[in-house]
């Protein structure tokens, strides 16, 4: 079944490989996954391609951290048995895919989109004039719609990418859905519903149209789903009819806003390997301590003696993440009247890193004992990724007169 009616909504992430992971990945995305994981139909996979995008000129950059990556992913709790875990490349139907949506995206479509300009200018130091940059986040398209995602986990930044998705579905569907017969193709489908179903499809079909009642589109979607009659063509068909487009053949996915937890490097700065402030997942429990101990705080505190304001120091930021309120409160009430000292107030933080950080690292060093059966997961996740591809891509070749 496409994943436009499969039972599940389905969510669709990538991440490149770009060196171990950090506390920063582990807040802002693994977190959000892991709960994803128990909602949706979770396809993770490591963007390599996309990697080489930025770093074309590093051969072997993506092979150093991508192990590494995948483990990191395992040990943190992302679940084989819940999610497909896979690489990009070795689904190459996301190749294909982004070749046959390059025919129809105008270029304009890509060079407005605001992270192309952004990034290079903030990588200036690598010629990013290339094709293969330009057209990232349509191979980013590419990996969502292939797997007719409902949702997409992002930031802030990357709404635009999202937008643009959408828009290709829309072109796409727009160019290949309209069938020469369409409306009779419509009406005989609806027929197949049966009586009592389809009057009521009529009827929301009418209530949207005519009244532009949203829900209506949901109520059909559902009652579409459950027609054991109507074959897949059928019922993006009559999804396209109700919506007044011709047929739905590839779905627009949705942004799924993750509050990106803003996790503080140990500068102070986003947490970033290129700010080089980071506390890796592996980072060994004396290395965290001496991290934390060493980190800059309110300037204001110059002897222990000088009332501070949490609000000036970077370490407050972690109190955030990861004090409950007793702690955050003994901080505020010791920084601002003196009361404690700025490793006093560390303590509690690199404690609680470690505590964090502790079965991780056991499960890292399990899986890195049998990196096979991790080679293995993968490799099973790709297959089952190849599997719901192809269904999305068959009917993609085919609408494009691929079908010889
Ligand atoms: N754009 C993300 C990045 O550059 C990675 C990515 C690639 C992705 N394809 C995706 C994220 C599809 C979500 C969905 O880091
Ligand atoms: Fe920062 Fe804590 Fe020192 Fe205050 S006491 S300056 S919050 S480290």
């Amino acid at each position: 079944m496409s994943g436009l009616f499969s039972n599940n909504k389905r969510i669709v992430s990538g991440m490149r490989a770009s060196g171990r992971l950090h506390l920063g990945h582990y807040h802002g995305v693994i977190k959000n996954w892991l709960s994803l994981q128990h909602h949706y139909d979770c396809f993770f996979f490591v963007a390599d391609w996309h990697g080489l995008t930025t770093c074309y000129d590093e051969p072997g950059k993506i092979k150093s951290s991508l192990w590494d990556m995948v483990v990191d992913w395992l040990a943190c709790g992302i679940n084989p048995s819940l999610s497909k875990i896979f690489i990009q490349s070795w689904v190459p139907e996301h190749a294909e895919m982004h070749l046959l949506l390059s025919m129809i995206t105008p270029l304009g479509w890509l060079e407005r989109v605001p992270t192309y300009k952004d990034q290079q200018e903030k990588l200036h130091d690598k010629d990013l004039s290339t094709y293969g940059f330009l057209g990232y986040p349509l191979l980013q398209s590419a990996d969502v719609l292939l797997y007719n995602a409902d949702l997409v986990p992002v930031g802030e930044d990357q709404v635009a990418h999202i937008e643009l998705i959408r828009e290709v579905a829309r072109r796409f569907n727009y160019i290949y859905g309209r069938e020469p017969n369409f409306e009779s193709l419509a009406a005989d489908a609806i027929k197949k519903m049966g009586k009592k179903n389809g009057q009521l499809y009529t009827e929301l079909r009418k209530q949207f149209q005519q009244e532009g009642y949203l829900e209506a589109v949901k109520t059909a979607e559902a009652l579409l789903s459950n027609q054991p009659n109507l074959s897949i063509g059928d019922k993006e068909r009559l999804l396209g009819y109700l919506e007044g487009s011709g047929k739905i053949i590839l779905s627009e996915p949705h942004p799924l806003l993750t509050e990106m937890s803003k996790m503080p490097g140990i500068d102070g700065q986003k947490m970033s390997k290129s700010y080089n402030n980071t506390i890796s997942l592996r980072e060994e429990p004396a290395a965290v301590e001496k991290k934390i101990l060493t980190m800059p705080t309110d300037p204001a505190r110059v002897k222990r003696t000088d009332p501070g304001s949490p609000d000036k120091c970077p370490v407050w930021q972690l109190h955030k993440v990861y004090s409950d309120k007793t702690t955050q409160d003994w901080v505020v009430q010791g920084c601002t009247s003196a009361g404690i000292g700025c490793i006093d107030c560390k303590r509690p933080i690199v404690d609680a890193i470690n505590k964090e950080l502790q079965p991780i690292q056991e499960n890292i060093i399990t899986f890195e004992e049998d990196i096979s059966s991790v080679k293995k997961i993968v490799m099973e996740g790709s297959e089952a990724a190849r599997e719901e591809a192809n269904k999305t891509l068959n009917v993609v070749r085919d609408v494009m007169g691929l079908d010889y």
